[in-house]
């Protein structure tokens, strides 16, 4: 791993280079992935259907008709996909279980409705992960919903957060004797407003009021899991991963400042003050009012559960503006059939001017730095962890180099920002870049690469792209340049 910088840089790899202060000792580096993205062997070892199964085969749904019947095989694969963590220095890795795996039919709990055949792949998974120095990191809930509790209601049906808990406490029991640090839910925002408002991921619902009662039961499974689990291994370490924004009205005028107000208060203050405070904030639940937002008030004690850490995946900024009297904002991406964003669907995103990855996300570093200093300021005392970040683009199918230079861009630019955040005293513990390797980018199908390793999906063939080989470096280092 002898490359040279992509990025104009030219630093040489002396396999010994000097401190790259202020990056702690034990910082956690690692690399993501989530299992209906990668894993593939969709109908084996007993293994049920999620909702991602069935949107897959709506036609118009996913570009491309893609599914992850296949994706990059890594259940297959997996022996291969850990050596390469361990070729790169990784010393943490972020994966998903597969809830369909472990309960086919959704529900379960103190070992009833086990699919042990499906656990078993985690355990192979975690002692091959262990045995090659990497530790691991599961979440529990990477939007891939057993088919039958969606039938019987899904998220916005408050059953599925108990059922959670039980899935939850399975995974646990079999894995918490070596898996120390747990992520219960991850992004429960896309999981609740795309999968039930704008209809963009699945299940592909368009119901407002079913997309809020959704993400309260999130945030209401998260509770109960992390209570299931904590009460089984206090020792063990247990967290939830909400995708964070920094939000900023394109102008000073009224109705631009409100729409940031709105679109911090839905993306983010609507997960963070259960979540840390046991409270929604104020202003949200008058937003939400028109909609019957009114959770019970015991639910939030549940939801609060001690953090021992908090996972932030952060890609970019929101500039909004208000266009008070408008019609609902057009989609924001091709798929949507209507706006995420219950009760201020006349919020307009506008772009900021700034370079773009090849999903169209502006390139904003500085606004990762705002989000850690801000969550430090507002939250001092949790610890948190990047659980993702990285960038998207339209690369070549075929074998071969990546000279992926503005991955490596991005990535070096955003753990600068993570230094400065860390230089101003915010309790950052780790960072894991999205993705370890090329995968199924949800409703784009394949369309879009997000990989330190890419993919050739015809073979299945790994091979390093130029920021994997800059990342190993890196983390020998232990920080950007
Ligand atoms: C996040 C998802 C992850 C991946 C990245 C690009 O929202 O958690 O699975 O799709 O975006």
């Amino acid at each position: 791993m002898t490359s040279s910088l992509q990025n104009g840089s030219t630093h040489e790899d002396s396999g010994r280079d000097g401190p790259a202060a202020p990056f702690p000792a034990g910082f956690r580096w690692g690399a993501a992935t989530a299992a209906y993205q990668i894993e593939g062997a969709a109908a084996e070892d007993g293994r049920g259907p999620s909702v991602w199964d069935t949107f897959c085969r709506t036609p118009g749904r996913v570009l491309g008709g893609d599914t992850g019947d296949v994706a990059v095989d890594h259940y297959h694969r997996f022996r291969e996909d850990v050596a390469l963590m361990a070729e790169l220095g990784l010393t943490a890795y972020r994966f998903s279980v597969s809830w369909p795996r472990v309960h086919p039919d959704g529900r379960g709990g103190r070992g009833a409705g086990v699919n042990e055949a499906g656990l078993d792949f985690y355990r192979r998974l975690v002692d091959e992960l262990l045995a090659a120095g990497v530790e691991p990191w599961p979440t529990l809930y990477h939007w891939d919903l057993p088919q039958p509790l969606e039938d019987a209601g899904g998220w916005p049906e408050r059953d599925t957060a108990h059922r959670f808990a039980d899935y939850a406490a399975d995974v646990h029991a079999a894995l918490g004797d070596r898996v120390r640090h747990w992520t219960t839910v991850n992004e429960p925002w896309c999981a609740a407003f795309l999968g039930y408002a704008s209809g963009e991921h699945a299940p592909g619902r368009v119901d407002p009021e079913g997309a809020l009662r959704a993400a309260h039961h999130l945030l209401l499974g998260h509770g109960l899991a992390v209570e299931a689990m904590r009460a089984r291994r206090p020792a063990n370490r247990f967290g939830a991963a909400v995708n964070l924004y920094a939000v900023s009205p394109q102008t000073g005028a009224d109705a631009d400042l409100d729409a940031a107000r709105r679109v911090d208060g839905l993306q983010n203050r609507f997960f963070l003050g259960p979540l840390l405070e046991g409270r929604y904030p104020a202003d949200v639940l008058a937003d939400l009012e028109p909609y019957g937002f009114a959770p019970p008030d015991a639910d939030l004690a549940a939801i609060r559960r001690p953090l021992d850490h908090l996972g932030v995946n952060y890609y970019s900024r929101h500039t909004v503006a208000g266009t008070p009297g408008e019609a609902a904002q057009a989609a924001s991406s091709p798929f949507n059939t209507r706006s995420p964003w219950v009760g201020s669907e006349n919020v307009r995103f506008v772009p900021a001017g700034l370079p773009v990855t090849g999903m169209g996300w502006e390139i904003d570093e500085r606004g990762l730095y705002e989000v850690l200093t801000r969550l430090h300021r507002e939250y001092p005392a949790v610890p948190l962890y990047i659980t993702e970040n990285g960038a998207g683009y339209d690369e070549a199918p075929g074998d071969g180099a990546v000279h992926d230079a503005g991955r490596i861009a991005y990535l070096d630019a955003h753990l600068r920002a993570c230094r400065d955040a860390i230089s101003e005293g915010v309790p950052l513990r780790g960072y894991f870049t999205w993705s370890l390797l090329d995968n199924f980018e949800w409703a784009w199908g394949y369309s879009k690469r997000f990989g330190l390793v890419h993919v050739d999906y015809a073979t299945q063939r790994r091979t390093l792209k130029d920021s994997a080989r800059w990342y190993a470096r890196v983390i020998r280092r232990g920080g950007p340049g």
